[in-house]
């Protein structure tokens, strides 16, 4: 039986613009277990956004397999992958995808209500990542940093079964990355959430379970 929540094999991926190729994924092979915790490291373009995007349906394959939840997904299949992404795996990329006429504490109720989660604690969830005396602002008031935060936020509202997040502590100070790196550790531990982490902070990846160094992309 195939218990893996995330389970990669034999993957290749490669982009073309314009006249040149770049392959990005020659034979990746990843397993992430239920509850488990695995960091995505290596250089700036290893390849660490493009595989959080494949693993979010965002992206297409031209070999290998991708299964979650022990189902093999197909690149085509965009129905199950946008149900994936509103219920299931909950997605914090690096530039944080806020709505922006929502104020932060109505970006994580909806967040939160599309994955069939009404009564949510919004504020709670916002003073968890220390952005609760922003919840009024809209995302175009806060930094880049607190927008990565309540990005966070609304990742925990809708109580995923996979938290892939880029860089969750990228924009953030030494102090400010530590508080956030307890609060999704706690998360993890609390909610039994398996999460991919992709990082350059060595101190967050320390804490997962798993570091997964991916070679420079050819
Ligand atoms: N749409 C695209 N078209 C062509 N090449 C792309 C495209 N997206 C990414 N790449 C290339 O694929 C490689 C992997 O990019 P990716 O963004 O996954 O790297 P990364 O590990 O996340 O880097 P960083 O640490 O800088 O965020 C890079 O060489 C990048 O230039
Ligand atoms: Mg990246």
């Amino acid at each position: 039986m195939n218990r893996s929540v995330v389970r990669v094999d034999n993957l290749h991926k490669q982009f073309r613009s314009g006249g040149e190729t770049v392959a990005v994924f020659h034979g990746l092979n990843l397993t992430l277990a239920p509850g488990g915790s695995l960091a995505l490291m290596g250089r700036s373009g290893s390849g660490k956004s493009t595989l959080l995007n494949l693993l979010s349906g965002l992206e297409t394959w031209s070999r290998g397999r991708i299964s979650l939840f022990g189902d093999e997904l197909t690149a085509g299949d965009s129905l199950h992958w946008s149900e994936l992404r509103r219920k299931r795996i909950a997605t914090v990329f690096q530039e944080a995808n806020l709505m922006p006429a929502m104020t932060l504490t109505e970006n994580v109720q909806l967040r939160a209500s599309l994955a069939g989660h009404d009564r949510v604690d919004a504020q709670g969830w916002l003073d968890r990542l220390g952005v609760g005396a922003l919840a009024k602002r809209y995302p175009d008031q806060v930094s880049g940093g607190q927008r990565q935060r309540a990005a966070l936020a609304m990742a925990f509202a809708m109580q995923p079964a996979l938290l892939l997040a880029d860089e969750p502590t990228g924009s953030l100070d030494l102090h400010t990355a530590d508080d956030v790196a307890d609060v999704l550790f706690t998360f993890q531990r609390e909610q039994g959430c398996p999460m991919i982490l992709a990082t350059h902070d060595s101190r967050l990846a320390e804490r997962c379970g798993q570091i997964h160094q991916l070679a420079d992309a050819a």
